[in-house]
């Protein structure tokens, strides 16, 4: 009897739909050549649901998704809707309820792929950062006083409990094993500033390296340091470990240097629970139903989704196709492929089956 997985399925806004209709193609061709099933059940959250509703997202959504082996995410992002309402209602939401706390986010420049770093080619950007995902500023309280008086006070703090340091720095040298390159775990912090809460990390990263992953070595980087180096001399790293904003800053950068936001996958991770994986560019309105979208990314994050799911021979096979369509694409660019997203799709999917 084959394996069957339900996934639940969330567009979005935008191009969202159209690189997700791609990755679903890859993902069943995968799923056909080794021999297991993929059931999808679409789910409508996004700009476009807010409008008509004026609900951003309904009470019982994560109860829901809790339900599915996965979450596959397309974009969510509405020219109509003031930034911040969809990006916090339902991404940030659904990443905080489900309690996704890793965000697992691979810089992997491919094949052919155009990179603004000069003579850096595949085998110099390889590494992963492992974002925390439930924490840190993101998360912590704030609020303003006399606002709108030239007295304004506003404050958004900082707060990262030793519980969520530690299992995130935990998944970082477990992956960091697991993923056996140069057995090397960088934190990415900034004790020379934030004296409380990267002393924390800075502490904790060296109590657990210690006492159970005495092989991985460490290092530690500031943050501003670490944007340097990514641009200078990315191939030493190996995996990255660092809290939100941070991670959230440094994961552009390192997309830029894979070629872009069509090609940079990430996971939404909860190793216990459900998890959620995304393109993580935007929803890039302006392109919307032209087919002239990248839906590397989305299908790279299917890819995720297959080693989460444990399906490793498929999501090696997903990669193995992307690594041979890339050269095949003029560019990364929406408009620049030389193919439509549909043809991208149909590439990738017809190496893999
Ligand atoms: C990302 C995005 C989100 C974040 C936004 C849209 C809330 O930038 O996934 O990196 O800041 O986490
Ligand atoms: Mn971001």
């Amino acid at each position: 009897m084959s394996k069957t997985y339900n996934i639940a399925v969330l567009p979005g806004d935008g191009t969202g739909p159209e690189v997700v209709r791609e990755a679903i193609k890859v993902l069943d061709a995968a799923a056909t050549k080794y021999a297991f099933k993929l059931n999808y059940e679409t789910y409508d959250y996004g700009g476009d649901r807010f409008l008509r509703t004026d609900e951003v997202l309904p009470e019982n959504a994560a109860d829901d998704l809790r339900k599915f082996d996965a979450i596959l995410l397309g974009a969510i992002g509405h020219p109509d809707v003031k930034p911040g309402i969809l990006e916090k209602g339902i991404l940030l939401k659904l990443r905080f309820d489900l309690d996704q706390y890793i965000n697992l986010r691979p810089v992997k420049l491919y094949p052919s792929v155009d990179t603004p770093l000069k003579d850096k080619g595949p085998a110099d950007i390889d590494y992963v950062v492992v974002r925390e995902n439930s924490g840190g500023i993101y998360t912590g309280t704030g609020g303003f006083s006399r606002k709108g008086t030239t007295d304004e006070v506003a404050v958004q703090s900082m707060v990262y409990t030793h519980e969520q340091v530690a299992r995130c720095l935990r998944y970082a040298f477990e992956y960091t094993r697991r993923r056996a390159k140069d057995n090397t775990l960088a934190l990415c912090g900034k004790t020379n500033v934030l004296t409380y809460v990267y002393d924390l990390w800075e502490r904790v990263f060296h109590d657990i390296g210690e006492s159970e992953f005495n092989e991985i070595r460490r290092d530690y980087y500031h943050v501003d340091a670490t944007c340097m180096w990514m641009v200078k001399n990315p191939e030493w790293f190996d995996v990255i470990v660092t809290g939100n904003m941070f991670g959230d800053i440094i994961t552009d950068l390192g997309a830029i240097t894979q070629g872009g936001m069509g090609i940079a996958a990430g996971g939404n991770i909860n190793p216990e629970g459900v998890s959620m994986f995304e393109p993580i560019g935007g929803s890039a309105p302006k392109y919307t139903d032209q087919n002239v979208i990248n839906p590397l990314a989305c299908i790279c994050a299917g890819q995720m989704m297959l080693e989460t799911l444990g399906e490793m021979d498929a999501a090696a096979a997903v990669e193995s196709a992307v690594t041979s369509t890339t050269p095949k694409l003029k560019s990364m660019q929406a408009g620049g492929m030389g193919y439509s997203t549909t043809e991208v799709g149909d590439l990738v999917a017809e190496t893999v089956g």
